[in-house]
């Protein structure tokens, strides 16, 4: 099974930004955890902080068995993103590290959740996981 992560912006700095709210680790050694942890699947990573380009990364990302996505704050922005994921077949789970939720009122909103097959938020990078563990349990 192919499953790609995709993060966008700020989201490079993990480990090192607002370490209160999205923790100590930065996402490269978590991705070797979760590689370890999964040594059967293929682990695609992508990440940046140009929308465009989060963009062509979804169009490019077709032939994966699922896309897990933390748009950052592109999430409650960019109606491209929406689009993207709409226009394409493959499953997508969106995921963020913090409880969006009770956060600032811009955060509440996502142009991703309803385009999305389903939404994981607030347990940390623990997210990803969850994701990954929701692809490796589907029945199709
Ligand atoms: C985030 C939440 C967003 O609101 C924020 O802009 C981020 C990270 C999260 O994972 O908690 O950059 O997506």
């Amino acid at each position: 099974m192919k499953l790609t992560i995709i993060n966008g912006p700020n989201l490079n700095l993990l480990g090192s930004r607002e370490t209160d709210i999205y923790g100590n680790q930065d996402f490269d050694t978590f991705l070797n955890s979760l590689r370890s942890k999964y040594p059967n699947i293929n682990l695609e990573y992508y990440q940046s902080n140009i929308e465009g380009e989060l963009i062509n990364y979804i169009q490019d990302s077709m032939d994966s068995d699922g896309i897990i996505i933390n748009a950052a704050a592109y999430t409650h922005t960019s109606v491209g993103i929406g689009d993207a994921i709409k226009a394409i077949n493959t499953k997508v789970i969106e995921v963020h590290i913090s409880n969006t939720f009770s956060r600032e009122k811009y955060r509440h909103s996502s142009y991703l959740s309803p385009v999305v097959d389903g939404i994981i938020i607030g347990f940390g990078l623990k997210s990803y996981e969850l994701a990954i563990e929701s692809f490796c349990s589907r029945d199709e």
